[in-house]
């Protein structure tokens, strides 16, 4: 069995396990899980994640297209992945259900399971998006970490820990919503693009 494949079998057997009642389904990691270029982590799946079974589609599979338009990389050279891999929801005052950022107890039940992930796929780079991604792996604000590479400790658990180069976005979605970070995140696109064009194919590293 691959061992990607194993991974999403346990980690369902151990949030099933954990909600015997039910929860929503899990959304797993999509794209090319061998060795891709970039790893992109996100927060968590929202609706349409969890109606399609993948990351990024619907209104934030938008964001991604525009983010590969700008760094240059097609959706197959990647793999796409959530910290938290259920969608975190509430009631909104109108009853209805929307989306709510994913809160500490589970960031911390996926974030070993999120190591598993990036240890078997193996990124030569990871992107995170936004504050929940990045502090998987660094305590330190998006706000100061943006558009620079910095290094990961990838710990899972019972395996060796390594390291992998980071480059830390603004989520996109927090760009639609606050404007004035439209200009800083291009330009933070345009850094990692110019970093990604000057490595050289034989390097494994960026
Ligand atoms: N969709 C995802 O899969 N992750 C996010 O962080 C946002 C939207």
């Amino acid at each position: 069995m691959h061992p990607l494949v194993r991974f999403q079998q346990e980690c369902t057997a151990f949030f099933q396990a954990l909600s015997p009642e039910g929860q929503c389904p899990l959304v797993f990691g999509d794209g090319l899980s061998e060795n891709p270029v970039l790893m992109l982590i996100g927060e968590a799946p929202g609706e349409q994640e969890t109606l399609q079974g993948k990351p990024f589609v619907g209104k934030a599979g938008k964001n991604l297209t525009a983010f590969l338009e700008a760094v240059g990389l097609e959706r197959e050279q990647l793999y796409v992945s959530n910290v938290v891999k259920i969608r975190p929801t509430k009631q909104s005052a109108s009853g209805g259900t929307v989306n709510r950022p994913p809160n500490a107890e589970e960031k911390a039940l996926f974030t070993p399971w999120l190591m598993r992930e990036i240890a078997i796929v193996r990124p030569c780079a990871l992107v995170t998006l936004g504050n929940v991604a990045l502090q998987a792996f660094i305590q330190d604000t998006v706000g100061h970490l943006h558009g620079q590479w910095s290094r990961a400790v990838i710990a899972p658990p019972e395996a060796q820990a390594f390291t992998l180069p980071l480059f830390a976005l603004y989520h996109p979605a927090s760009v639609i919503y606050n404007r004035s970070l439209t200009e800083v995140y291009q330009n933070d696109l345009t850094i990692l693009r110019d970093s990604l064009r000057a490595r050289s194919p034989e390097k494994s590293d960026i």
